[in-house]
């Protein structure tokens, strides 16, 4: 066995290793063993599955799973938000469905920037933050291609759970009690989540979400058209006009989903799929992986391995900053994914020291609460040939912390994924070139990295992960450790993980990453910042002809800690 595997096994999080990861009621399988579901929430993984025992496959698993995500982890994702899918159906097809946020009409470059400089306020909290939600026509369209049961059938399981409420858990309190003082600036939002004195509703009570529970049922009844051309866009376009936002019901009846063409790559003899402009994810995951396999990676002590996919992340994060955008408005180079390219990169990465950042400066600051604490992925596949890979966001926690009076959808805040500015940083401290400029009817630059894998034409796993920037780096990190070190997936998941995404100019690594790894990559020059945990990712492997679903082991780890 591979020296690296051996060492990288050694050096997984202990009780990470520890927490069960299969057959949990995070990663369900039905009895038969012909559907699986991966989500970060039990709830959403027990509708998933219940939608399987009515009869549903893979793709109305997941779509039912992203209905009830809405429910019980709003603060990550909903219909007020974006996706993106990618999904290989049972013939064989695979789509990239775009249902990424679009600016509205009246959008326009400069809309964030008062007195010269761009206010964050503006873009991530309020009227203006919120892009044009794409989730519903998504999963309209993938029910479409390839569900089994109709679109109400994966609809109302979850506007039940609206109704009856459920017992809010640790993580979520805790991000409602993080939030609340931008909730209560918004009066739908505070009768949600916080209580008649504004407090935060704390974890265990129930809650209830009887408009949310309406919402679901008019879509279930009327079909998109009720979110897009019938009274929640009315709501949605009513509310917009009295508080100074921009969107209007044209916006919401001129709100397409899109079908791209998936970044197709190749790496340790697999085939990847992966997610094209509007996202990044597809793009950079291939280009580190490329950048990866230029160096003899078996035979790189672990602290060199971990500094070569640091600098490979770097590099493919200055291009991101400089030339990724929506491909609709801006030419994305496909060559960034062209091995000629990355051996160009490999050939600039000295294993010895860390390659100096000159480009731009360095925001020393810190991003961690942010990365695990919003989006979500939702990974499901069976037996028939369906594999599906759902990431889905309302941006940071609770999006816009807008909820439309009488609706219970919370709004995004997907314009802040946008360049403000030229070198202004987002949320997530990512900075973008005109590029990624704000435009009429544009979609906002991401990092979601739903990804299919294939071996000999077949599929073998879907993947996919939550958390900002480092969704691309968690993606990179499982598919190196399963398809290169041959690692089943719930043990590459478990590997300690890094992020670097050039600005700011810091390794973060995961405090599981043994001390002397640490040193020695400082060593090499890494400025390193040591966060808890990172991420949340989840993925199906195909072995032996069986699915096998993983759920995030650290989510569940820091759930059963807080129960
Ligand atoms: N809103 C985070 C992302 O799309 O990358």
């Amino acid at each position: 066995m591979k020296k690296i595997f051996l060492y990288l096994s050694a050096t997984c999080i202990s009780l990470i290793c520890r927490a069960e990861p299969l057959g949990n009621s995070y990663a369900q399988i039905s009895p038969e063993g012909e559907v699986a579901v991966a989500s970060v929430s039990p709830e959403a993984t027990r509708i998933a599955m219940d939608v399987v025992a009515r009869g549903g496959n893979a793709i109305d698993a997941a779509i039912a799973a992203a209905f009830t995500l809405g429910v019980v982890d709003g603060h990550n994702s909903g219909i007020g938000g974006g996706c993106f899918i990618l999904v290989r159906m049972a013939d064989g097809r695979i789509f990239a469905i775009d249902g990424r946020e679009m600016a509205p009409a009246a959008a326009t470059r400069d809309m964030f920037v008062v007195n010269g400089i761009a206010n964050p306020e503006l873009s991530r909290t309020g009227a203006l933050a919120s892009g044009i939600p794409g989730s519903v026509a998504a999963f309209d369209k993938l029910q479409k291609l390839g569900g089994k049961l109709k679109f109400r059938d994966v609809i109302l399981p979850a506007a039940e759970l609206a109704e009856q409420g459920f017992s809010i858990s640790p993580a979520l309190a805790e991000r409602i009690a993080a939030t609340a003082g931008n909730l209560a600036k918004f009066p739908a939002s505070a009768a949600i989540y916080l209580d008649k004195n504004n407090k935060p509703l704390p974890a265990f009570s129930l809650l209830q979400q009887k408009d949310l529970a309406g919402t679901y049922r008019a879509i279930a009844k009327q079909g998109p058209d009720y979110f897009y051309r019938g009274d929640f866009a009315k709501k949605t376009s009513r509310w917009m006009a009295a508080n100074n936002g921009l969107i209007t019901s044209k916006d919401f009846a001129n709100y397409q989903v899109k079908m791209r063409k998936p970044i197709v790559s190749e790496f340790a003899g697999y085939t990847l799929y992966g997610f094209p402009p509007p996202s990044s994810g597809g793009m950079h995951v291939a280009q580190i992986l490329n950048i990866l396999e230029q160096f003899e990676l078996d035979k790189l002590a672990p602290a060199e391995r971990y500094h070569l996919i640091a600098e490979a992340m770097k590099f493919a994060f200055a291009d991101r900053a400089h030339w990724l955008g929506d491909g609709d408005f801006t030419k994305v180079p496909l060559s960034l994914t062209d091995k000629r390219y990355a051996q160009i990169i490999a050939q600039k990465i000295s294993l010895e020291k860390a390659t100096a950042d000159i480009a731009h400066g360095n925001p020393d600051v810190d991003i961690q609460h942010l990365m695990n604490k919003h989006t979500t992925h939702i990974a499901a596949a069976d037996l028939e040939g369906n594999w599906v890979a759902i990431t889905s966001t309302v941006n940071t926690s609770f999006g816009s912390k807008v909820v439309i009076p009488g609706t219970g959808v919370v709004l995004n805040n997907q314009m802040d994924d946008f360049s403000a500015q030229v070198g202004a940083a987002n949320a997530f401290v990512l900075v973008g070139s005109d590029a990624n400029a704000i435009a009429a009817r544009k979609r906002p630059l991401s990092s979601m990295s739903p990804t299919l894998v294939f071996k000999n034409g077949e599929p073998v796993m879907t993947l996919g992960a939550a958390g900002g920037p480092t969704i691309i780096s968690q993606v990179v990190q499982t598919l190196l450790y399963s398809l290169n070190d041959s690692m089943p997936v719930e043990k590459a998941m478990a590997q300690a993980r890094i992020h670097q995404q050039w600005n700011p100019n810091l390794l973060f690594v995961e405090a599981a990453m043994p001390i002397e790894i640490q040193q020695a990559l400082q060593k090499k020059g890494h400025n390193l910042k040591v966060w808890p945990t990172m991420g949340a990712s989840q993925a199906i492997q195909l072995r032996d002809g069986k699915l096998v679903p993983v759920a995030e082991p650290r989510v569940i780890l820091q759930n059963q800690r807080a129960n």
